[in-house]
């Protein structure tokens, strides 16, 4: 049941800090603090690129996973929408790697995208909630996130946990690929570790979320945006929000705003801004005085050093605690989390079961 709290998506909420630590223990050895992956079907030194594909949220936190990847690991990792990715045709590598993600494990798109792959003869990886569903069967190798079940239509915990397994890959893959020093791996993971209490931390300081969401809840488009890791996550925020506020929200990389949608901006347009202290940091500071100088009104997550640096100008400052631009994705998931609920149980919607979704797309 949902025990004290009014909705599942809350109550899942909630479990963030444990689920992520239940997936981090069967992932990370915090003695030695390095990860421990099943036995792989391939070597992560010998693949020429991973090609993945997800759906909704499974794909942003995909998209996340790119950035890792990609940094840690100097792996060229492709990853598409899996319903684009199924009929696309793409070559892939000889001796490559594909990736799903999926709570369900059911999403028909991502299973056929999953076929396509096996056709071509790649090995295939998944990162499944459900470990006895059909893309955890038809998968090499399943890793399974241990969010336990997900009841609410927006996925919430399922995210998180899916960017812990994401990021134990990405240090498997650059330890493998000799680009991460085991110096470099055992503070990676200590930040990965951490994240539960901070998580907590967080989580008790949710009232900061309420009187934000109140003016969310009057306003008719709400943007988002992020750099580096934090672009995919403004996505991913952007889609939450939609999806059980039923107001209309775009998520944008912070670069991308001044070629279109700064047009948008104006004192109606609240604009949900993610900005963890960091070397990207003062690239989005510009693109927020940017945005307040045309009467913008923004919502500043960030740390106490980025919320300092920034001063006065925006509308709202939601404090995150302090971490490793590595670990900010997962953290900084939780306020954009709170925020679509808020707007969502103010506007009165279904928050659980919203309008015209189902939990699991099995039908095209
Ligand atoms: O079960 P899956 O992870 O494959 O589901 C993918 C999407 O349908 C899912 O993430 C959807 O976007 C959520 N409702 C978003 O909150």
């Amino acid at each position: 049941g949902k025990g004290s709290y009014r909705h599942f998506m809350q109550k899942e909420i909630f479990e963030q800090p444990v689920v992520i630590g239940d997936t981090l223990q069967s992932y990370v050895d915090p003695l030695s603090r390095r990860v421990t992956l099943p036995e792989m079907p391939f070597d992560f030194a010998q693949i020429p690129r991973l090609t993945a594909s997800a759906c909704g949220t499974a794909y942003y936190a995909g998209l996340i996973g790119k950035y890792w990847f990609e940094q840690m690991a100097r792996l060229p990792m492709d990853i598409d929408i899996a319903s684009e990715f199924r009929y696309r045709e793409a070559p892939l590598p000889e001796n490559g790697a594909a990736l799903f993600i999926s709570q369900s494990g059911e999403t028909i798109d991502t299973l056929s995208a999953l076929r396509y792959t096996r056709q071509e003869k790649q090995h295939i990886l998944s990162i499944v909630n459900q470990p006895e569903s059909a893309i955890a069967r038809e998968s090499d190798v399943a890793l399974q996130t241990l969010a336990g079940p997900e009841i609410g239509v927006a996925s919430t915990k399922a995210f998180t946990t899916q960017l812990v397994v994401l990021a134990c890959l990405a240090l498997a893959a650059g330890r493998a690929r000799g680009s991460l020093s085991s110096e470099r791996e055992a503070e990676l993971t200590s930040a990965l570790i951490e994240v539960p209490a901070q998580a907590s931390y967080f989580l008790e300081r949710e009232a900061q979320l309420i009187d934000i969401a109140n003016e969310m809840a009057d306003a008719s488009d709400i943007l988002y945006m992020g750099r580096g890791s934090m672009y995919p996550l403004a996505l991913e925020g952007a889609l939450k929000f939609k999806e059980i506020s039923y107001l209309h929200a775009e998520g944008y990389a912070a670069g991308e705003l001044k070629h279109g949608a700064m047009a948008l901006i104006d004192e109606h347009v609240p604009i949900v801004v993610c900005a963890p202290s960091g070397p990207l940091f003062d690239k989005t500071a510009g693109n927020i005085q940017e945005v307040i100088a045309r009467g913008g009104r923004v919502v500043l997550i960030s740390d106490s050093q980025g919320i300092e640096a920034i001063g006065e100008g925006v509308t709202h400052a939601v404090e995150v605690p302090e971490v490793s631009p590595f670990v900010a994705p997962i953290l900084y998931a939780l306020p954009l989390q709170l925020l679509a609920y808020h707007t969502a149980s103010i506007k009165g919607t279904d928050v659980d079961q919203p309008r015209n979704l189902a939990k699991s797309v099995t039908v095209e």
